[in-house]
């Protein structure tokens, strides 16, 4: 029997690609370049599965293209809101994703960004690079102090939890959530964590506001304007989750105006574009989506995939489906 044709839309780890060329006829992205929303509606014109990654827009048009063959989409990622997931359960297609083997990286960058911009990393690097350090002197660069202050998180899944665990054991952090899915009993055993009616009411309280909840139109614009003005004005915003939950002009004027500290940022609203605005301010950390970018998690994520279309093509239930 011939075997299914997948067609992978950027370059994955050699270790997978081996992997998924050994079971599957597949068609690889060796330029690593983006695929045009053309490409893509080809893609899902010419394989079984399509395999696309988190940027890259399988809009309501690229999944109901016609003459269509793919029944399925393996994403690489575990945010999919690139997809239209409406449009994909219209068109009868399965969606899988990528879930738990990217919590431990994602959450260690989320901790990167908040040391950083704390305690000025990106500005120290640049000074001492720039040739300007003259020397080490009392007041010379001071930030903020991490230990024993409190954070906020804004969504309290898996990767928030981790977070939380290396912000409370690690730095005596104290905890603070809100997420309308509130998370199982005993998920935040030993964290000490307060959960909040509101996301109002952890921004007030919170010395950093980490954000960990899906990217898609609920949640566009989550902070914004008046959000901002609820924080404190020592605090900072961490964001490693998706660029459109913060309005980035809001973000842009609460940092002009002093109205927050400083902002840590992996994710912009037009990736990979970043506003001029944010890359002027000393006091914002500017990172280029790095959440899940280590070897081990992306293989991981690559293998997940793998397992999900393993199933797909045996009939069996993908373990990782989402529509
Ligand atoms: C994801 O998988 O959703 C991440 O954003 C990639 O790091």
């Amino acid at each position: 029997m011939a075997k299914p044709k997948v067609i992978v839309t950027r370059k994955w780890p050699q270790a997978v690609e081996k992997k998924l060329k050994s079971q599957f006829d597949v068609t690889l992205n060796e330029s690593d370049e983006a695929l045009t929303a053309d490409q893509l509606a080809d893609a899902m014109r010419n394989a079984d599965a399509v395999c696309p990654t988190v940027t890259d827009k399988m809009t309501a048009e690229v999944l109901g293209t016609d003459n269509r063959r793919a029944k399925m989409i393996g994403n690489f990622g575990v945010g999919f809101n690139n997809i239209d997931v409406d449009a994909a359960k219209e068109h009868g297609l399965v969606v899988t994703n990528t879930p738990e083997v990217l919590t431990d990286a994602t959450a260690d960058l989320a901790m990167t960004l908040l040391l950083m911009t704390a305690r000025r990393a990106g500005e120290g690097e640049r000074h001492v690079r720039g040739g300007h350090w003259t020397g080490w002197r009392p007041t010379h660069m001071m930030g903020a102090q991490v230990t024993g202050k409190t954070l906020g998180l804004i969504g309290m899944g898996r990767i928030a939890q981790a977070v939380a665990r290396r912000a409370h054991h690690g730095f005596g952090m104290k905890i603070i959530f809100h997420d309308p899915y509130p998370p199982k009993p005993g998920a935040l055993e030993g964290l000490d964590a307060e959960s909040r009616d509101s996301v109002e009411d952890v921004l007030g309280a919170a010395d950093f506001v980490s954000i960990h909840c899906p990217g898609g139109a609920a949640t566009q614009h989550l902070l914004n304007a008046e959000r901002f003005k609820l924080m404190q004005d020592h605090a900072f915003l961490i964001n490693s989750a998706r660029g459109d939950v913060v309005d980035e002009k809001a973000l842009i004027e609460a940092l002009q105006s002093g109205t927050i500290a400083g902002a840590g940022l992996d994710v912009f609203e037009q990736e990979p574009k970043v506003s001029a605005a944010l890359l002027k301010m000393e006091n914002v950390v500017a990172l280029p989506h790095l959440g899940s970018a280590t070897t081990e998690t992306r293989v991981a994520m690559g293998e997940r995939v793998l397992s999900n279309l393993e199933a797909f093509f045996a009939d069996r239930e993908p373990p990782d489906r989402v529509a």
